[in-house]
């Protein structure tokens, strides 16, 4: 995690890279820093624990021109958020500034044999060894700061995205990637831009270079981009155009980016199905599906792999793909998945979830499916990001940038993704009846339309938010399709209301949970209209007999459970494969409200980040 931002050209470079950290908060909070050199070739490096606010406090009156810079934001691994741990990193001698993204697996051992030559670290983290490596093999080698890169980058294992700033060169940036994300914006005047993700860049050019793993690029201003690799080999920019509207970058006037990114799912969902879905001829095309036909209807088993909310939308997949498609589906943690030496067949098509396309997990477990020959398909939001450049095809789901670390958005669509993949597979397998088919396709193409119904709960949901604020456990139930909607309800509420939450199949409770009931507990079930509806109607009864409180989403017009809950939240009727779409606009939103009621920051988590770069 963590996000880097860089510029060099003839504008100020703090404002810039000020309002880059910002864009890239998600990524990490715990300390942030910058470095500029001003025209007097001073490094003034300013650096301190706790958020860009924080730092924008901390540099107040203090010399911050110059048109030359690199900022980090930090989401700590080695060594506490502290603002002698905070990036940049300034090498022995001050004369170079680093800022590091991703984790070096040797440092322990470079930094001894360092040390043994003298040189002095001031801080533990493992990403001053980069900057101290590459100053003592400049030192002594009488290297250029780009040749020192290239032989320090020769001994160090890990994961890295850095830019590196030298003050005796105040018109350079050198920066490298490897297994983490860097992007290059290309300004007009030859300037440059640099940053993990597009968003910082989006406001000043649409011209970007993703890099590659292995390339290191320097940016000179009013220069040629130049990109090599360590062993000095040019390698070629691919420059590639952005479409990211400011407007997807900033609030709204909400008072959250969460709170936005849920209040957008109707319109993200019509985005996510636009020249995919196409009511008239009653079709689904998929570009990927056209592509690779043959290879995904012959498919032998899909395995899905992804982490966190992700992984939620897999498991939403598999029940997709096995009833419709009746294609065997297994899913994954990327963690385990990637260390579990599983057995995966060349006919299998392996299918990748991820919002960012960074996750290392996922990335890692692509490469270990690849390698087992299987097919790699990837679902993706973030555009150009790395899974969708390391699988072999994919959908992007389109859902605009997610900056709220809670994800909302791109969990509906993924699930919206995931629901027109599964669909198109089915026609073309001849697996279900074509007047299902095209049931099934005007009813996903209505669903933005329900979801507008289901945000107008919006407002019932505030007024209930406080009645939980007490509870220490709260407990999610669903079954079928919805046991999935339980486990993410309960993991939005975990994640920024700090309350404990458990997602359970409704009817497992009985082996375990229930002993945790008490009037203390409250108890949310996803009791739609469906197949299970009246087994789920036995799980309330269950619930209520030891003193349970129980809070219901039911479809609208429901009389029976209303005699039985405490509370319930009516959602609009819909088929029963795509009620987790709807399902999960109040659990969202009900997560949100209980968080706020908290005094919690609901766009800065604490401990999580939104891009999880190391495993
Ligand atoms: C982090 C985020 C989660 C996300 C997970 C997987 O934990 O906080 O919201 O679901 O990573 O991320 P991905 O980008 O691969 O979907």
């Amino acid at each position: 995690m963590c996000g880097i931002v860089g510029y060099v050209g003839k504008k100020n470079a703090y404002s810039i890279l000020i309002s880059g950290l910002k864009r890239l908060e998600y990524r990490g909070y715990d300390s942030a820093g910058v470095a500029m050199i001003n025209v007097q070739s001073e490094l003034n490096i300013y650096k301190t624990k706790g958020k860009v606010d924080d730092l924008v406090a901390f540099c107040d009156e203090k010399d911050t021109t110059g048109t030359i810079g690199i900022a980090h934001t930090r989401w700590a691994t080695h060594g506490e958020p502290s603002s002698k741990n905070a990036h940049p990193h300034v090498s022995a001698s001050g004369r170079l500034a680093l800022i590091h993204n991703g984790i070096i697996e040797n440092y322990i051992t470079l930094k001894e044999k360092l040390i043994d030559r003298g040189v002095q670290f001031r801080s533990v983290t493992d990403s001053e060894v980069l900057v101290q490596l590459i100053e003592y093999i400049m030192q002594s080698n009488e290297l250029d700061l780009l040749e020192a890169v290239q032989v320090a980058l020769h001994q160090v294992i890990g994961a890295y995205a850095i830019a590196i700033l030298d003050r005796e060169h105040p018109d350079t940036i050198v920066c490298a990637r490897q297994s983490s994300p860097l992007v290059v914006g290309l300004g007009k005047d030859h300037d440059y831009y640099l940053a993990s993700d597009a968003s910082p860049i989006a406001e000043y050019t649409d011209k970007v270079v993703y890099l590659n793993d292995g390339d290191i690029a320097v940016l000179q201003y009013g220069k040629t981009l130049k990109m090599v690799n360590k062993d000095n080999e040019t390698q070629q920019p691919k420059v590639k155009q952005i479409d990211v509207s400011l407007g997807q970058l900033e609030k709204g006037g909400y008072p959250y980016f969460m709170l936005k990114e849920i209040f957008e799912q109707p319109e993200c969902l019509r985005d996510c199905m636009r020249g995919r879905i196409n009511v008239e001829s009653n079709r689904i095309s998929l570009s990927a599906v056209i592509d690779y036909r043959e290879k995904l209807i012959n498919a032998r088993r899909i395995i899905i792999v992804a982490c966190g909310t992700s992984w939620h939308a897999g498991l939403i997949g598999k029940q997709l793909f096995e009833s419709l498609c009746r294609i065997p589906v297994e899913v994954e943690y990327a963690s385990e998945f990637r260390y579990r030496n599983p057995v995966i067949f060349p006919d299998d098509v392996v299918i990748a979830i991820s919002q960012s396309g960074e996750t290392a997990d996922t990335l890692a477990a692509i490469e270990l499916a690849s390698k087992s020959g299987a097919f790699v398909f990837g679902v993706c939001n973030a555009i150009g990001a790395s899974i969708p450049r390391q699988t072999q095809t994919g959908v992007y789901i389109h859902v605009g940038p997610e900056i709220g670390v809670a994800s909302t958005k791109a969990f509906t669509g993924q699930v919206t993704t995931l629901s027109m993949l599964a669909l198109c597979l089915a026609q073309e397998r001849k697996s279900i009846p074509a007047a299902m088919y095209q049931e099934m396709i005007k009813e996903l193409a209505s669903i933005p339309e329900k979801l507008e119904l289901a945000l107008r709960t919006n407002k019932q949901i505030e007024q209930l938010a406080p009645i939980f604020t007490y509870a220490k456990n709260c407990l999610y139930l669903g079954r079928g399709y919805n046991y999935p909607v339980a486990l993410e309800g309960a993991l939005k509420l975990k994640e920024i209301s700090y309350i404990h939450a458990e997602g359970y199949p409704a009817a497992e409770m009985k082996h375990g949970p229930i002993a945790l009931i008490d009037s203390e507990m409250p108890v949310f079930v996803i009791a739609t209209r469906d197949r299970l509806y009246d087994k789920v109607i036995s799980n309330i009864q269950e619930v209520r007999a030891r003193g349970g409180r129980v809070t219901a989403l039911v479809t609208e017009g429901d009389e029976q459970i209303s005699k039985l809950a405490d509370y319930v939240i009516e959602l609009p009727d819909t088929l029963e494969c795509f009620q987790p779409l709807i399902a999960s606009i109040p659990l969202q939103l009900l997560a949100y409200h209980i968080a706020v009621c908290k005094g919690k920051d609901v766009d800065r988590p604490r401990n999580l980040a939104k891009s999880v770069t190391v495993e």
